[in-house]
């Protein structure tokens, strides 16, 4: 059976880093016999200049029609004057809504080579696993009414909505808990409920659901003590289960303790796994073009759609291997290097992530 993949590059770096997944995809189709077909697509500001809309109806035909899709990163200063309605980041969160992509998987995970890498001490970080869970299709993202509006004296005035469905929180709830049953039973889910009734409901659902996980220890935090414990105690964690802005910020933040954005592949799940798949980092426009960017998130992203949706859990297992393999070899990009390494560029790298690949497939 085949397994359609519609390849979206997008903006930036885009191109250059999905060039590398695309590599080391291509060595374990080939090799372990997984009926891989790619197509590529345009999304964002790539098919703003072609269709006028970064989310043209071409685009949401291919993914409809995809088993998964893998994507680089969107948007860049050539868009940024563009009207809100048509820039970039909204061929993203088209995609998102579209396909119905609430369960965002953002793991956190410090490669223990990486260690010397993160702004934080060694002790905090050595042994990081944690597993953010980010509603992404509700939320202040795309709650109405929205939108700059002039008031009667004059004065303009910006707003935007923070709405939740029970049915949205459950749902995404129950993604947390399944994940945490198969890691270390721990769920802390983040809002602010002592000041947003939107998230103070969010908590009455979330601890409703974890009465079905009875082997899953639930615990709620607010998000600002959230963003604390994360660069304090980061290690308390297990699941993090939150709405989608808070998801947003707080999984950036997840990214440092691991040395680098460059790291954190993530993926973005509807009810039947169908997903997308992307590294967490943007289109990093002041690096992009120059063959510096660290392809390693979106490698890793690769290796998720390959755990997530096609359940190829060995291929996944032996990419996420060689990626460890790479490091250990001492190649590291611009962001992750450290003296006594060896500096290398977003093609070397991906290379060496394949070279190690091969090594394992042909034990
Ligand atoms: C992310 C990004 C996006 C988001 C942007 C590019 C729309 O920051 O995936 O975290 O805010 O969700
Ligand atoms: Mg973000």
């Amino acid at each position: 059976m085949t397994k359609k993949i519609v390849v979206l590059p997008g903006d930036g770096i885009g191109p250059e880093i999905i060039a590398e997944a695309l590599k080391v995809l291509d060595v374990v189709s080939t090799e372990m016999k997984l009926g891989l077909v790619f197509e590529s697509g345009l999304i964002g500001g790539a098919a703003y200049d072609v269709y006028g809309t970064p989310f043209p109806q071409q685009t949401i035909d291919q993914v409809k029609a995809a088993d998964a899709i893998l994507l680089g990163a969107v948007g860049g200063p050539k868009w940024e004057g563009l009207d809100i309605s048509v820039r970039p980041e909204k061929g993203l969160l088209g995609l998102r809504s579209t396909l119905g992509l609430f369960s965002n998987l953002r793991p956190a995970i410090l490669y223990p080579q990486l260690a010397d890498a993160s702004t934080l001490k060694p002790e905090v970080v050595s042994g990081l696993d944690i597993m953010i869970v980010r509603e992404l299709t509700g939320g202040i993202y795309f709650g109405q009414p929205r939108g700059v509006r002039v008031l009667e004296n004059g004065e303009k005035q910006g707003f935007n909505t923070l709405v939740y469905t029970e049915s949205e929180i459950r749902r995404i709830a129950h993604s947390a808990f399944r994940i945490a049953q198969k890691r270390n039973h721990k769920v802390c889910s983040v809002d602010k409920a002592n000041v947003l009734e939107c998230t103070e409901l969010w908590r009455q659902v979330v601890t409703e659901v974890g009465k079905d996980y009875p082997d899953v220890a639930l615990s709620h935090m607010y998000v600002d003590n959230a963003a604390m414990q994360l660069v304090r105690a980061p290690k308390q964690f297990d699941v993090l289960v939150t709405s989608n802005m808070f998801g947003d910020i707080l999984s950036d933040a997840a990214a440092m303790l691991t040395g680098s954005i460059g790291m954190l592949p993530s993926a973005s799940l509807d009810a039947n796994n169908k997903g997308m798949y992307e590294p967490i980092h943007g289109s990093a426009p002041d690096i992009a073009g120059q063959g510096v960017a660290n392809p390693l998130a979106t490698i890793l992203s690769a290796a998720m759609m390959l755990r997530y949706t096609f359940n190829e859990i060995e291929a996944a297992d032996r990419i996420e291997a060689a990626v460890s393999g790479a490091l250990d070899a001492g190649f590291r990009t611009a962001d992750i290097y450290s003296e006594g390494t060896q500096k290398v560029g977003t093609a070397q790298m991906g290379d060496a992530v394949v070279a190690a690949l091969k090594g394992s497939l042909h034990e």
